[in-house]
């Protein structure tokens, strides 16, 4: 896809890789929604990206809120219209064991990313249909793939938005609608600050594969939207590891849990 002018929705577009992804877009004079809670971060990545030449929309909104979540969409749809793009960045969640999770914390993991990626799409699919046309990108972790201990709760929300993508391709075979997933290994990002305690569980392999920036992964999520490819994995490692997996389930599961 040629990005120059492209209506781009982004949701999780305050912090981390959501915000320097609208950053890289902005160059190609994009016209960017950004979506996230945090009003004052949000008018600083829009300021940033107008800078660059790109208009800007912001709407802060809690997207575990999913009657605001629609109600959000439903506005923009009427507003500003069908975004060209979606890219689903928005998403939370501290790394529990089951047994120190609590259920008001488990339902918050849940909504981000799955039931809000879910919601938000569910809005502007129909235009997409009309217009046979539109490209859905979802951010995904590489433990939607490879469960490691002591997050059970985050891992069951990306297995969700998982089988919500795989599903979704179903849904959308033989029409011209684009679903990309892009999965990242540990990215230096402001994730970590957010949900403490997260990197204190990453598995003993991580060290074994580079850390990426938030540039390097939002470069990614760049490439998934010019290429319209179905899955981006970085770093490449993790590519050949996510592969092993599938093919010896036992040996990743050992890999991934040293
Ligand atoms: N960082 C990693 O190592 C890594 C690796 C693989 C995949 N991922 C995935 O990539 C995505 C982006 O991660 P990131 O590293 O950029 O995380 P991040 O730095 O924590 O940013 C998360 C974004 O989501 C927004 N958000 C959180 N809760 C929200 C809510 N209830 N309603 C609306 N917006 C909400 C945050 O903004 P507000 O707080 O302003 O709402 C922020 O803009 C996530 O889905 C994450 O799981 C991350």
């Amino acid at each position: 896809m040629n990005l120059k002018g492209k209506r781009i929705l982004i949701t999780g577009a305050s912090a981390g890789i959501g915000a320097e992804t609208a950053r890289q877009l902005a160059s190609y004079n994009c016209e960017l929604i950004l979506l996230a809670r945090t009003q004052s971060k949000l008018l600083e990545v829009a300021s940033a990206c107008e800078a660059a030449g790109s208009t800007t929309h912001v709407y802060p909104v809690d997207l575990s809120d999913l009657d605001l979540a629609k109600q959000i969409c439903q506005e923009i749809h009427q507003s500003i219209g069908t975004p060209d793009v979606i890219i689903h960045s928005a998403g939370a969640g501290r790394w529990l064991y089951t047994e120190d999770t609590n259920p008001a914390e488990l339902q918050q993991m849940i909504a981000l990313p799955y039931l809000a990626a879910f919601v938000v799409t569910s809005v502007f699919l129909p235009s997409f249909h009309s217009y046979q046309s539109g490209h859905l990108v979802f951010l995904q972790s590489p433990v939607s793939r490879a469960p490691w201990k002591g997050a059970t709760g985050y891992a069951a929300s990306r297995w969700a938005l998982r089988g919500f993508i795989a599903s979704l391709r179903a849904d959308l075979m033989n029409t011209k609608i684009k679903v990309s997933e892009v999965i990242l290994g540990h990215v230096d990002s402001t994730y970590f600050e957010a949900n403490r305690g997260a990197e204190t569980r990453l598995p003993k392999l991580d060290k074994m594969l580079p850390t990426l920036s938030e540039a390097q992964a939002a470069q990614a999520v760049v490439k998934a939207v010019q290429t319209g490819r179905k899955q981006i994995v970085k770093p490449w490692l993790l590519r050949s590891l996510l592969r092993l997996a599938n093919v010896i389930p036992w040996l990743g599961r050992t890999l991934t849990n040293l």
